[in-house]
């Protein structure tokens, strides 16, 4: 069997384009866009790629985009001034903050002083204690684990009732795609189990899933005979394990690989995430819908 490539790549390009229409109808009917702030502190690499691709989605999309980049020294005092500063400003529906800061700001103070209904992230306790809940208490469902659960919805993969398996427990990924696929309504409503590195029997749990869901962070970690014939593979592990020469500019790249020996895992399950190209680029596109819904909430429209 050869499953079916869940694209991010493709899902990303559907859904930015119903964002940009409802941006534009918003725009028209109530003369207000979606505004976003990036806050970045320091020239991590790693962060001022991400943020730039942030930026230039916000700006693809029309949306009110500021990006505020600050010197790696700033205290932890001005950050939270600063923060304060946007939760106060009317043109502002979405705050982010860019991790990891720097080791002298406190990140638990930081994400807990942001305004709850402009954390988009949806790092705020308030907001994981909403998603916790379920239904309509949920504003702001945190970036990575909502672009999953649109991969598995929108490629038609059933979850009532489907024995789905988490692999790790992280605050980001592990513990809210948990919460969420458990919860009672459409694309979720499913039996969650999720192990972890004190898990006894990996393979035992994982050969039992129809929803195999991996974010450990370990290279090749699941092997392809843990995988039920038919399953939905969703690999969110984004490994570096080495260096090549990009074809297209001539520069150094990383080679990327999943916690999932992909080759192999294609041949057994029904759907699988390729790595990079299927849960990468729908963290980005799941904030800009959570922005979106800011807007759309301060608007009285949800
Ligand atoms: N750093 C890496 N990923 C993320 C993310 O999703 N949100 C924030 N705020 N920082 C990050």
């Amino acid at each position: 069997m050869t499953a079916k490539l869940i694209l991010g790549t493709e899902i990303r390009e559907v859904i930015l384009k119903e964002i940009e229409e409802e941006v534009k109808e918003i725009k028209a009917k109530y003369g207000k866009v979606p505004g976003l702030v990036t806050i970045l502190v320091g020239s991590n690499p790693a962060s001022v790629s991400y943020v730039t691709l942030k930026i230039q989605t916000a700006q693809r999309l029309g949306f009110h985009e500021v990006q505020d980049t600050r010197p790696e020294n700033m205290s932890e005092a001005e950050l939270l001034a600063l923060i304060d500063k946007y939760n106060k400003d009317d043109l502002i529906h979405g705050i982010l903050v860019q991790l990891p800061l720097p080791k002298h700001i406190d990140e638990k103070k930081v994400l807990n002083a942001i305004d709850p209904d402009k954390d988009v992230d949806g790092f705020h306790p308030i907001n994981v204690g909403r998603l916790m809940i379920g239904g309509s208490e949920v504003k702001f469902p945190p970036c990575t684990p909502a672009g999953i659960q649109e991969l598995i919805v929108r490629s038609g993969v059933p979850t009532d009732g489907a024995e789905v398996v988490v692999v790790g427990r992280s605050n980001i990924v592990g513990k809210p795609i948990a919460v969420m696929m458990m919860q009672k309504g459409p694309g979720a409503n499913a039996t969650v189990t999720v192990v972890h590195t004190a898990t006894k029997d990996l393979a035992f749990h994982c050969k039992r899933a129809d929803i195999l869901i991996v974010a450990a962070g370990v290279p090749g970690l699941v092997k392809p005979e843990w995988i039920k014939p038919g399953a939905c593979v969703i690999d969110v592990g984004v490994n570096r394990v080495g260096e090549k020469i990009s074809e297209k500019t001539g520069k150094k790249v990383p080679i990327l690989r999943g916690d999932v020996d992909f080759e192999a895992a294609k041949e057994i399950a029904g759907w699988i995430t390729p790595v990079p190209g299927g849960v990468g680029p729908m963290t980005i596109t799941m904030l800009m819908k959570n922005t979106l819904k800011s807007l759309k909430y301060k608007l009285g429209l949800m």
